[in-house]
């Protein structure tokens, strides 16, 4: 909660309309579990409200999949109401009538709207403190407002709203179509005691037969309450989801925010609008993002690191100076500094790789914690292992962490020399500063310092390839 924000407990709940289905969408999906920057657009909407109040007073209207929707945004500690018939955003809040009975003033947020910034919700609250309304409602003037509804004030200049027409009902006599571009945005401040005792007026007398909240603003205005509006500074903020391509644009809208934000704090992006970055995405300055790549989830990344093209990096801790080469594709990995990858590596989940540590192309790495300074540059699989520092781990090594039941670890000490194409038999344990035979299958443990050949021995047979090739001429005749 921001320093100015603080309010009493019981000053302001924060209700979030969840329910609906998204029919537009075409989708089995609920419409606020459709992801825009990597995440829910429900999820974009609590982040919002977490900075007004705590989650303790923050209610999510469910419904439409109830149990999905709570599943996927349960961590953050909202409440929940349920929904379950959806009649409307007029019926979502009767719906919480209970929850916020003993709260000053509601603010209601659509689910749907998730690009609503903190700094602007402060703004709608204070701006209805300041005027003492009954309902404040936000509203912008989008370049295309088709499909929102219209807000329609009691004057040019006036503050006052007279009524909120869905466009589906707008008629001749609210005026040129053209005329009125001031849309609703879903999201409204109701003193709530004056909000309960008019919500069970609203009639589901319009085109789609549901109860609207946008009629309280007539009815409230009718019973001689004051309600107001408040213009967002961004259109952008209040853009709504209610289409696949809408979605698509939010991302879209979503993602180059994040990649101005990272570029304006030092980070330099090539051609940000072809990289995908999630809005959680961390990195530190004088870092670069070459073109092409993907930072997802909660991936956190150092400064003066390097991430090359192509590699996508997936809920990922990076520290400084790393160099990803092209291609590489590293999920739930933690990378120290001074580290390089790629290309073409592929670090899976529980990689541990420590400072200044090489991995190079084709080297496929799982559950594996690599001490500072170890080199593994080509081919090799390292799997449940735990290696030393400064070992060397030859091209193709491979450790046999499987035997078709069981997964078993493979330990390599430090300063150790691994020869290529060497099979290492878990479960198994190579001493400090031993050496490993290239093309060893080692099944017994290997003491510190020894030498280790697992091998058949070398049988060189002088002049045998000749002689057979003579004898192959002599047969053809
Ligand atoms: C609504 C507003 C419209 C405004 C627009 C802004 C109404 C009648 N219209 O229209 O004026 O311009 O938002 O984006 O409110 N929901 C429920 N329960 C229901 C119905 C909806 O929880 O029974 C939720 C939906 O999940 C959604 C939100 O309320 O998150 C808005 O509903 P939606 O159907 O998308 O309303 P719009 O047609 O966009
Ligand atoms: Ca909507």
């Amino acid at each position: 909660m921001s320093k100015e924000m603080e309010v009493d407990a019981k000053e302001l709940a924060i209700v979030i309309m969840a329910a609906g289905k998204g029919t537009r969408l075409k989708s089995r999906r609920p419409k606020v579990l459709h992801e825009i920057g990597g995440k829910p657009l429900l999820a974009h909407v609590i982040a919002a409200a977490e900075h007004i109040v705590p989650a303790a007073h923050i209610f999510a209207v469910v419904g439409h999949q109830a149990e999905r929707v709570r599943a996927a945004v349960a961590a953050t500690g909202v409440q929940f109401v349920e929904q379950t018939e959806q009649r409307g955003t007029g019926h979502a809040i009767q719906c919480a009538a209970d929850a916020i009975k003993d709260y000053e003033n509601t603010l209601v947020l659509s689910g749907d709207v998730p690009l609503i910034q903190t700094e602007t919700l402060e703004k709608l609250w204070k701006f209805h403190q300041m005027q003492h309304a009954a309902m404040t409602i936000l509203t912008a003037a989008p370049e295309d407002p088709t499909g929102y509804g219209r807000v329609l004030r009691a004057g040019p200049e006036s503050a006052e709203v007279t009524a909120i027409v869905e466009q589906r009902d707008l008629k001749a006599e609210h005026g040129d179509l053209d005329g009125l571009r001031e849309i609703n945005s879903g999201i409204y401040v109701f003193r709530t005691k004056t909000l309960l005792e008019h919500l069970p007026r609203l009639t589901a007398n319009n085109s789609a037969g549901e109860l609207y909240l946008t009629d309280m603003a007539a009815l409230l205005r009718a019973s001689g309450e004051r309600v107001v509006a408040i213009e967002a500074p961004d259109a952008v903020e209040i853009l709504g989801a209610n289409t696949i391509a809408e979605i698509v644009a939010l991302d879209q809208t979503l993602r180059m925010a994040t990649a101005k934000r990272l570029m304006a704090e030092g980070v330099t992006i090539f051609r940000p609008e072809t990289c995908v970055i999630d809005a959680d995405v961390q990195i530190a300055p004088d870092t670069v993002i070459e073109p092409f790549v993907q930072l997802l989830g909660k991936t956190v990344i150092g400064s003066e690191c390097r991430i090359r093209s192509y590699s996508v990096l997936e809920n990922c801790v990076l520290g400084d100076a790393v160099l990803v080469r092209q291609s590489c594709v590293m999920v739930e990995s933690k990378v120290a500094s001074g580290a390089q990858i790629g290309p073409f590596s592929r670090l899976r989940e529980g990689t541990e790789l420590g400072e200044n540590v090489h991995v190079g192309n084709f080297v496929e790495t799982k559950n594996a914690v690599l001490g500072k300074g170890t080199k593994a540059n080509h081919l090799a699989y390292i799997g449940d292992a735990e290696v030393g520092g400064g070992t060397n781990i030859g091209a193709g090594v491979i450790t046999a962490n499987y035997d078709g039941v069981r997964k078993s670890k493979t330990k390599i000490g430090s300063k150790v020399f691994v020869g290529s194409d060497s099979i290492l038999v878990a479960p198994i344990s190579v001493g400090d500063g031993a050496l490993i035979g290239a093309g060893s299958t080692i099944t017994r443990d290997v003491p510190a310092d020894a030498l280790a050949v697992g091998r058949a021995r070398q049988v060189t047979k002088e002049g045998w390839a000749a002689s057979k090739r003579m004898r192959q001429e002599q047969e053809k005749g």
